[in-house]
C-alpha cells in the first residue's frame, strides 16, 4: 500500500479508526496496521487507542507537488521538473547522480524530500533532516563552462532565499558569508552548492537549500550551534515556502546565467550580516573587520595591517560577537 496516502489521511492530527482508513485506501484493516508499522521509519509519534483508532500526534503539513505547482507562475512551472520523495539520502546527491536535464540550458530539476537520512552540510557536516518539519530542496541546472562563471554563484542562491523570506513577510533574515541564512544570532538555514563537470565543458550545478521551518528542540539536540526555525518568527506554510523558493531561485539563476554576479552585489550587501563586524578566520587564526565582498563574491577582511580577500570554501568565518 502507498504509505504516502496513509500519511495524508493522518496528517490532520485527528483520530482515524483502522476500518475508516482501510475503507478510504481500499485495503483491509490488517494492511493498514502493517502500513502503520512502516511509518516508524519516519520517527513520527503515532498514538493508537482501542476505541478511537490512530492519531498522528500534532498533525503535519505534508509537502504536495500539486499545491506547490499551483502556486508557481506559468513561466516557472514550464521551466522545472519537480520531484518529491518521502525519504532520501540527500536531495543534492539524488540530482548529482541523475543529472537529468540532459544538457538543456533553461531547465531546472528540483528535488525535494520530507526527510533526509544523509543530509549534507558544508565542510562535510551532516544536515539534520527530520521528517515533515523543514524544507530540503535541491535545484540542478547546466551552466556554461569556465571557472569565472562560478563567481558569486552560491551567494546568489542566498539572495533567492532572502527574497522568498521577505516576500512571505519574514523580515530580518541576513546572509552570513558565504551563504548561511541567519536571523539575529541564530542559523535558520544553509546552502550547499556542489558541481559536476570541468571548466572546459558545461558544469552541472546542484544548489541544495535546507531551511528550518518547524524543528523541535528534540530534533535539533545534536546541532552544535545556535539555530532557529521560521515558525518561531512567523506563521508559515511549508508548501508556500517551497513554491516561493522555487520561483525566486529560477528567477535569480536565470539572471545570473545571463549577467553573472555583478548585478547582485548591491543586493547581497544589503543582507550582509558580517559587514562592519569583527570576524575570525578559521584558517591561520586571523582576526579583522569584515568590510564586504568583491565582484567575485569573495569576503574582504581588514586586519589593520592589510586587506585580505577570502575565497569561498577556503576558510570559515565566525563573528566574534553576535
Ligand atoms: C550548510 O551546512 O549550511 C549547508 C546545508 C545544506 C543542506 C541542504 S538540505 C537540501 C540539500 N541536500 C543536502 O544533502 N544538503 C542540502
Amino acid at each position: 500500500m502507498d504509505i504516502h496516502s496513509l500519511l495524508k489521511l493522518l496528517s490532520d492530527g485527528q483520530y482515524h479508526s483502522g476500518s475508516e482508513l482501510g475503507a478510504s485506501l481500499g485495503v483491509t484493516r490488517a494492511a493498514v496496521w502493517k502500513a502503520l508499522k512502516r511509518l516508524t521509519q519516519f520517527n513520527l509519534e503515532i498514538k493508537s487507542d482501542k476505541n478511537r483508532g490512530y492519531q498522528l500526534v500534532g498533525g503535519l503539513e505534508l509537502l504536495d507537488c500539486d499545491a506547490i505547482e499551483e502556486l508557481l507562475p506559468e513561466k516557472t512551472k514550464s521551466s522545472i521538473s519537480l520531484t518529491l520523495a518521502l525519504k532520501v539520502d540527500s536531495t543534492n546527491l539524488r540530482l548529482l547522480e541523475i543529472n537529468d536535464n540532459g544538457g538543456r540550458q533553461n531547465r531546472y530539476s528540483v528535488s525535494m524530500a520530507e526527510m533526509q537520512t544523509a543530509g549534507r552540510g558544508r565542510r562535510g557536516q551532516p544536515w539534520i533532516s527530520p521528517f515533515g518539519k523543514n524544507i530540503y530542496l535541491s535545484i540542478g541546472f547546466n551552466l556554461p563552462g569556465g571557472v569565472e562563471v562560478l563567481n558569486g554563484l552560491s551567494l546568489v542562491v542566498g539572495i533567492a532565499v532572502i527574497r522568498m523570506l521577505r516576500s512571505q513577510g519574514i523580515e530580518g533574515a541576513k546572509l552570513k558569508w558565504p551563504n548561511d541564512i541567519w536571523i539575529g544570532s541564530k542559523k535558520l538555514g544553509g546552502i550547499l552548492v556542489e558541481l559536476k563537470g570541468e571548466a572546459t565543458t558545461d558544469w552541472y550545478v546542484v544548489a541544495g537549500i535546507g531551511l528550518n521551518v518547524r524543528m523541535t528542540e528534540l530534533d535539533g539536540r545534536n546541532i552544535d550551534q545556535l539555530w532557529t526555525s521560521i515558525c518561531e518568527h512567523h506563521e508559515c506554510s511549508r508548501n508556500r515556502l517551497a513554491a516561493g523558493l522555487i520561483e525566486n531561485l529560477v528567477e535569480v539563476l536565470c539572471l545570473f546565467k545571463e549577467q553573472g554576479f555583478d548585478g547582485f552585489m548591491g543586493e547581497w550587501s544589503q543582507y550582509d550580516l558580517l559587514k562592519g563586524r569583527q570576524v575570525k578566520l578559521s584558517a591561520g587564526n586571523i582576526e579583522g573587520v569584515a568590510t564586504g565582498i568583491d565582484s567575485k563574491g569573495a569576503l574582504l577582511v581588514d586586519t589593520g595591517d592589510e586587506q585580505l580577500t577570502v575565497n569561498a570554501g577556503e576558510v570559515s568565518v565566525r563573528p566574534n560577537e553576535t
